[in-house]
């Protein structure tokens, strides 16, 4: 009754950006994203009979209050799946700076999931650990697979038909990802509330996803294609109407602090001198910027001598859920 995954954070090229159904977590528009090679969590699962509520350590260090709570609740759902009423000790290594828009969530959900439900000896298919990966967190369902996935928001009411996919693999295409890490702590609106009031009162909202349908299809041409500037147009133009729904909310917000914006001028100018590259943002104040192996150096580079900005992280396209023996759990 217990087994380890790997589960790698993913960053989203066409933002989930609102909820049609908050308890069962449906999106409002079909989202697409890179799963990165260099942000992972790695989880192991322990179901035992002798405990009587479940308990979770993350980073070695015992967790209580929501935190915690998530994780029961995402737990009581693969109870449910699998008709065993057992307790469980939850251990979770991240290699992700939690809640500062790495979307943490996304490979520590991604990685509960796959591990929670090998333990109680569930045989789920991709799609089936994807569509329950979604109701722990939303952009968790697309970290189920390497390369590029997108999450179809589906139509029903219940969600069955709302999971991530794989659009191409990993060995598709060698585009790389530079995380900009600010100085600056944790965000002040969690992606869960800044949706939700987005969906609620921002007049921008309809635009936005009515945006959608043609930014897909234009980015997974890009992909197919491996037309770097085709993608990163529209990601980039992607990111900053999820980001313009926010300024319209009521009372109004953004994620973006002022070496947000630097980090975004720098792009660009790198752009005007040549080099290609475009960023994206998640609802956090970091920035993640698109670009091809060859401009790695000079990308480092200028990222890192912004004022305010604390780390460069440099990502590869990663893959998907990996199942470790205990033993590899450290
Ligand atoms: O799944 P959550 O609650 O971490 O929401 C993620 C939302 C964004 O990161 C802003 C966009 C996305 O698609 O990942």
């Amino acid at each position: 009754m217990k087994a380890t995954a790997k589960a790698h954070t993913n960053i989203a090229l066409i933002k989930y950006w609102g909820k049609r159904n908050e308890e069962l977590i449906l999106p409002t528009n079909n989202s697409l994203s890179i799963t990165l090679d260099g942000f992972h969590t790695i989880t192991n699962v322990s179901f035992k009979e002798e405990l009587t509520n479940d308990v979770f350590y993350l980073n070695d260090s015992f967790v209580q209050g929501e935190q915690a709570d998530r994780v029961t609740k995402f737990l009581n759902l693969v109870r449910d799946l699998a008709g065993r009423y057992v307790f469980a000790e939850v251990k979770s290594v991240n290699a992700v700076p939690t809640a500062a828009g790495f979307a943490s969530s996304a490979s520590g959900f991604a990685a509960l999931a796959a591990a929670s439900t090998k333990a109680v000896g569930l045989n789920l298919s991709d799609e089936q650990l994807s569509r329950l990966t979604r109701q722990g967190s939303g952009s968790a369902c697309r970290s189920i697979y390497g390369g590029f996935a997108e999450w179809q928001k589906g139509e029903k009411e219940d969600g069955s038909d709302s999971f991530a996919v794989p659009v191409v693999a990993k060995d598709h295409w060698d585009i790389r990802v530079a995380a900009v890490v600010l100085s600056s702590k944790m965000k002040k609106v969690s992606s869960r509330a800044g949706m939700k009031r987005t969906v609620e009162t921002s007049p921008f909202f309809k635009g936005w996803v009515e945006s959608i349908p043609a930014d897909l299809q234009s980015i997974k041409e890009g992909i197919l294609e491996r037309d770097f500037t085709k993608v990163g147009e529209i990601a980039e133009a992607n990111c900053l109407k999820m980001h313009a729904t926010t300024l319209g909310a009521s009372p109004p917000f953004t994620y973006w602090l002022d070496t947000t914006v630097t980090v975004m001028q720098t792009v660009k100018q790198l752009r005007d001198s040549g080099i290609p590259a475009y960023f994206t943002i998640d609802a956090g104040p970091n920035v993640k910027v698109l670009y091809l192996p060859e401009y790695e150096v000079q990308i480092k580079q200028a990222l890192q001598s912004i004022q305010g900005v604390a780390d460069v992280k440099l990502s590869r396209v990663g893959q998907g859920i990996t199942y470790l023996g205990d033993e590899d759990f450290a």
